[in-house]
This record gives C-alpha cells, structure tokens and sequence, in this order.
C-alpha cells in the first residue's frame, strides 16, 4: 500500500501594508516553508503584486508564485447602489474566486501554499471567507491558518503617533462608503477604509488624521482640521496617485 499523502498546509499570511520590513517573524519563517504562493492579479501591471514580489524577494527568494486573475466584479450602479445589491455583487465575486484558487489547489495538489494577504487578513480583506468557500466545496484538501500583519490602521496610527481612540473610547471602523451613516448613528471617532471619495460635508471642525501609501516611498500624510486641510488632503491624494502610479488611503476622523 502507497504511503498516504500529507494533508497539505495552507496559509494565510498577513504581510503589512507596504512596508516589506513590517512583517512578523512567523510570517517570514511561513513564507520561506512554503512551497508556492497564490496571489490575486487585479490587472497586468497591477502594482500589488509587484509589492507582494518585494516581500519575497526580501524574505522568501525564489518562492514560486502563481498569479491568479481576479474575477471581473460588477461595478455597475443597478448592481451596487443599494447595500444589499453590493452584497449580492460581492458574493458572486468570492465564488468565482474560490473556483479560481480551488482549480489552482486542484491542478497542484502537492505542497504547502500560502496566500500573501496585504495588511492584516482581518480588515477588509476576504481571503479568509473564499478559502473556506473552497474548503467547504470538499474537492481540494488541507488544514489551514491565518498569520496576522500588520494592518494599515496601525501604520497610521505609527505615522501620526497617535492612539486611534480618547482614554477608555470607542473607535468604529468603517468604509468611506457607510462614513455618513456612521455619523448620523452617532460615531465620533471613526476609522475609514477604502476610501472611494471624500464626503465631509459638515464635518468641518472635526480632525483628521490622513494617510496615503503608508509604508512605501510614496508615503504621504495630512493631519488637521478638516476645514482647514481637506484641500491639502485632495492634492496630496493626486500628487500620490500621479507619481506612485495607485492610490490607497486611510483616515481618522475624530469629532471636535
Ligand atoms: C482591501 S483593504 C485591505 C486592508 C488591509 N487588509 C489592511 O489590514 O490594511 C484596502 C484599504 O486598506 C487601506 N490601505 C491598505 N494599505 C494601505 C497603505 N499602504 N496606505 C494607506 N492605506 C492603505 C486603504 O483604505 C485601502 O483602501
């Protein structure tokens, strides 16, 4: 009788927000046993996997990378206007990425795999959910773990030096997306990720706490009063996007 194969491991691996030097030790060591990595290829030239490939040549030369494109998602406003509309979207869009990462599985069925996850898994990131989508479709088989990173919050925090919250307060994370709901629901000290467009309307005398491409050359940040530095935060959004080639943000906004 055949020896049974070893259950492959699979990993997903947190590896910082720009920066290859902030990354764990345990995930270096995860990333150097592995034996190929999946990452998701939004276009061609998509910059983040090139970010991804400065973290393995710093940490783990010569680990085999398999890019995978990620699906198309439906962008259209019918399909994203309305909360449970974008949900539907989203949806959609893991399934087709579990079937993608799970033929990958499939098509290499030995070997330890890690997925390199920007940030930290836990933020707005959803590696997690599609793996155990391919794992509860039963086809590809493996035990699994998730290594936490250093997510871009903490940059930010890092770079302002700042606590993101007043002494025993609450703070509420958020998308730029529900920010005026969180608002109106009473927030006051809320953190915004994936920013698609600055709404602060009436929030003028709150304070901001503003980051772009931390981590990496490219770096820039504005802290201030919104009514005093949201034009400063505008330019240096597009300054950051003409000369690093993408854009990502993060802020704090913290009522007066
Ligand atoms: C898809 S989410 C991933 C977040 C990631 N998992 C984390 O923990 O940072 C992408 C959003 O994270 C924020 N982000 C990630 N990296 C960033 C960076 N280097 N500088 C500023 N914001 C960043 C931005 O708000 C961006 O829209």
């Amino acid at each position: 009788m055949s020896p049974a194969r070893p259950v492959r491991r699979l990993t997903v691996v947190g590896i910082g927000a720009g920066d290859p030097d902030q990354i764990t030790v345990e995930a270096a060591e995860t990333l150097r046993a592995a034996d190929f990595a999946i990452v998701a290829q939004k276009r061609d030239d998509d910059p983040l996997v090139a970010a991804r490939q400065a973290v393995i040549d710093r940490h783990a030369p010569g680990l085999q990378v398999v890019a995978v494109p990620d699906p198309e998602r439906d962008r259209s406003a019918a399909a994203t206007s309305t909360t449970s509309g974008y949900a539907g979207v989203v949806v959609d869009w893991h399934d087709a990425r579990a079937a993608l990462y799970e033929q990958v599985l499939l098509d290499r069925p030995d070997g330890d795999v890690v997925f390199l996850v920007w940030g930290d898994p836990a933020f707005y990131d959803s590696t997690i959910r599609v793996v155990e989508k391919v794992l509860a479709a039963g086809r590809a088989d493996f035990v699994w773990d998730v290594i936490p990173g250093i997510s871009a919050l903490q940059v930010l925090a890092a770079r302002h030096r700042i606590v993101l919250h007043d002494v025993g307060q609450a703070l509420l994370v958020t998308t730029g997306r529900r920010l005026r709901e969180a608002v109106d629901g009473g927030a006051d000290n809320v953190l915004v990720m994936l920013s698609a467009r600055f709404d602060l309307d009436g929030l003028e005398d709150w304070h901001i706490w503003w980051g772009a491409n931390l981590g990496t050359a490219h770096e820039s940040l504005v802290a201030g009063r919104v009514g005093d530095v949201l034009g400063d935060v505008e330019r240096a959004r597009a300054a950051t996007k003409a000369s690093a080639g993408w854009v990502m943000d993060v802020y704090l906004l913290r009522a007066p």
